[in-house]
Parts: structure tokens; sequence; C-alpha cells
């Protein structure tokens, strides 16, 4: 069976792979050619990487495109090395990409402490022990050789909150991007509260960030007629057919996040047979994933209570707190659980509309009720 290219499961390269969301790219270009710092914010699986990618590559952008859970993936955990080996892998691709900047680039970044280039094929690779690369002449080097051709640098950092904690300071690095490199946008991605607040900081004063112009592009979901189209279209594209209510179902089930469109797509095209067995399995993966949170957390206990609480129903701070309360038996601190909400908002695990805190993806709800229970297994 061919999976047609609108249901491939990883993130769109192209913008003929890509559904719709114009308007999204127009702002990413105005972003582009007006900003200096673009935030592309959303929950996952909105579409953050494939609205991102497509957009620089079908533009002909010049750009160095990080994936930052890729570093932690190789390492493990997020490092220096982990960074510096994947900017490096970034910085060849760039090169190949854009053939009339490559020997440019390649001598102006061998001027660089720790940086070395080879060319043939092309490799760029940076030291990260005690000779330490110097990112800031890198990035210097950089913007100096696209400002002299006339061309803006796109420095792409999808998922940029895996980047904590490898020692290098997001914010003061952007701050001194926007300030001091003209010819470099940088493009971050992430969810609207864990990447605004908790990465850049843009509400603490204390922050190099602060009062800083960031451009913001928010991802959205599929209207519903929108959904049903692009879930049609894909099904003819594969030669399957499938009857309206099918249809209807799985749209009703999925909320318009077009990452579950795709995965349901590609279920059914790969031998799936219901809708159920598909939420089904979507909804443990999730659980696994929210599992892992919960066991790296020191509040394992208390997030079940309030995960299992806001999956039956969204529910306002005080609601919450009461059940939490009578869950333990005792009073709870006030700040203590105010920070414990933010930090599953952060995580995008919860969001706040309209004064009630719910569980805003419907596959992430579904793992809540049927996955997770309150105690640990
Ligand atoms: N505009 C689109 N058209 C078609 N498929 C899309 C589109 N946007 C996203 N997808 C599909 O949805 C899924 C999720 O997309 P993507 O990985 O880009 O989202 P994300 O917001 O970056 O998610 P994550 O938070 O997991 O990184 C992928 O399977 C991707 O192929
Ligand atoms: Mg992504």
């Amino acid at each position: 069976m061919v999976v047609p290219a609108l249901f491939k499961l990883e993130p769109k390269e192209s913008l003929e792979e890509l559904y719709d969301f114009e308007k999204e790219l127009e702002e990413l270009r105005r972003g582009y050619e007006d900003g200096r710092i673009v935030a592309v914010l959303g929950l996952r699986r909105m579409g953050k990487s494939s609205l991102l990618r497509s957009f620089l590559n079908s533009f002909s952008i010049p750009h160095v495109y990080i994936d930052a859970r890729r570093v932690a993936v190789a390492t493990g955990r997020a490092t220096t090395r982990g960074f510096m080996e994947e900017l490096g892998r970034a910085l060849a691709e760039f090169m190949r990409r854009e053939a009339p900047l490559r020997d440019k680039l390649a001598e102006a970044l061998r001027r660089v402490r720790g940086v070395s280039v080879g060319l043939s094929p092309v490799t760029v690779s940076l030291s990260w022990g005690r000779e330490r690369a110097d990112l800031i002449s890198l990035l210097e080097a950089v913007d100096e050789v696209v400002g002299r051709a006339a061309r803006r640098l796109a420095l792409a950092i999808d998922e940029v909150q895996e980047l904590r904690g490898i020692g290098v300071d997001i914010p003061r690095l952007l701050a001194y991007i926007y300030d001091n490199l003209h010819n470099v946008v940088v493009f971050v991605s992430g969810s609207q509260v864990g990447l605004l607040y908790d990465v850049l900081e843009l509400d603490r004063p204390q922050s190099p960030l602060y009062g800083r112009a960031v451009f913001e592009v928010k991802m959205r979901r599929l209207r519903r007629e929108e959904a049903v189209d692009f879930l049609k279209r894909g099904f003819q594209q594969a030669g399957i057919s499938i009857n309206q209510q099918e249809l209807e179902e799985a749209v009703d089930s999925l909320d318009g996040i077009i990452g579950w469109l795709t995965y349901f797509g590609w279920s059914r095209v790969v031998g799936a047979k219901s809708l159920e067995e598909i939420l089904d399995a979507a909804a443990r993966q999730e659980a696994e994933e929210i599992s892992r949170f919960l066991a790296k957390s020191r509040s394992e206990d208390r997030y079940r209570a309030i995960l299992k609480a806001v999956a039956a129903m969204p529910m306002r701070w005080s609601e919450i707190k009461r059940v939490l309360e009578a869950e333990e038996g005792a009073a709870v601190d006030d700040r203590n659980f105010t920070d414990l909400l933010h930090r599953l908002e952060k995580v995008g695990l919860l969001e706040k509309r309209e004064g009630l805190y719910a569980i805003p993806d419907p596959v992430v709800r579904l793992a809540v009720e049927r996955y997770i229970s309150k105690a640990p297994a």
C-alpha cells in the first residue's frame, strides 16, 4: 500500500507536501523580512516543524536548521557536545545547499577558533571540549558572509526548549544576535507558554530579551470542513474510499489537530480497521510520553490527580485545588499549587481558557482517562 504524501508521518519538507496554512506562511515571510526573532507557537503535532521546514525550503531562504530534539537524542540528554555536533551538521547542510557562498563560508569559518571545515564532502566540526568553538565569532562570520552577498540568514532552532541545560544561555545568545547580527533572523518553535515565558523569559524584566520585539506566528487547528477535506484528499491520493460518516467521526474526535488527522489517515491506509483502534493506539503512545514526564517530576502524584480531574471536565483553579485537597486530606499551599498548573501549561498538557483549565489535545485527554492512574503503577 502506498502512503500518500499528505499522510506521510515525518514533518513535511516543502509546499507541495503541505496542506494549506497559507496565512501562517505569509506571516513567516513577513517575520523573515521585517523581524529579528520569529516564534512559531503551537501545541505538539500542530504542524510547527512542517510549516517552518516547508517555508525555508520552498522559498529558497538561506538557512541553518537545528532540530533541538536531535541534540538530546544523540547523547541521551541535551549536552554541549550534542549541540555542537548538531550545529556542525546544520552548517554543513547549509553550505551544501548554498553553492555560491560555499567557499566564502568555508574561508570565514576556518578562521574561527575551534572550527574545522572539510570541502569534499562538506563537513563542519566544532570542538566542544576545553577549546570549545566560539559561537559568537562563528555567527559573526556567517552574518558577514551572507550580508556581503546581500542575503538574510534564517537561523532556525526547532523545539528550542530542549536546549536548556547545555550551558548556552539562550536568551542572552538571541539578544546578542538581535542587537548585533543584522543579517540573521532567528526562528524558534515551541508551545506558547513554554517558549515565550519559560525559554525566552519575555515577561521577566531581568531577561536579556525583555522589551525586544518577537514576531509571533500561531499554529491553529483546522476547521471542521478543512479537516474533512484534508482527509478526503489523502484517501483519494491513496485510492481508498471511506464513507462520509467515518470521516466525520474521525474529525469530531481529533479536533482539527493536523498531526492526529495525518496519523489517522496513515493508520487507515496501512491497514488499521477502525477509528477506535487508531485512537487507542495513539492514546497508548501519548500515555507513554506522559508517564515519562511524570516519572521525571518531583510531584508525580499531584500531577496525576490534577490531570485525572481535568480530563473528566475543564475546571477552575479553585475546583482543581479542592479535588487535590480532598485527595490528600490536607490543605495545599496556593503558590505551590499554582506552580504545578504552570508547569503543566508549559509542557502543553494543560491550557487555560476563559478561566478554565483543560487538556487541549483530545488524544492526551483519552490517554489520561484510560492509561494514567491516580497513583503510580
Ligand atoms: N500542513 C500540513 N499538511 C500536511 N501534513 C501536515 C501539515 N502539518 C503537519 N503535518 C503532519 O502532521 C504531523 C505533525 O507535524 P509536525 O511534526 O510538523 O508538527 P509539530 O508541531 O512540529 O509537532 P511536534 O510538537 O511533535 O514537533 C506530521 O505527521 C506531519 O507530516
Ligand atoms: Mg516539531
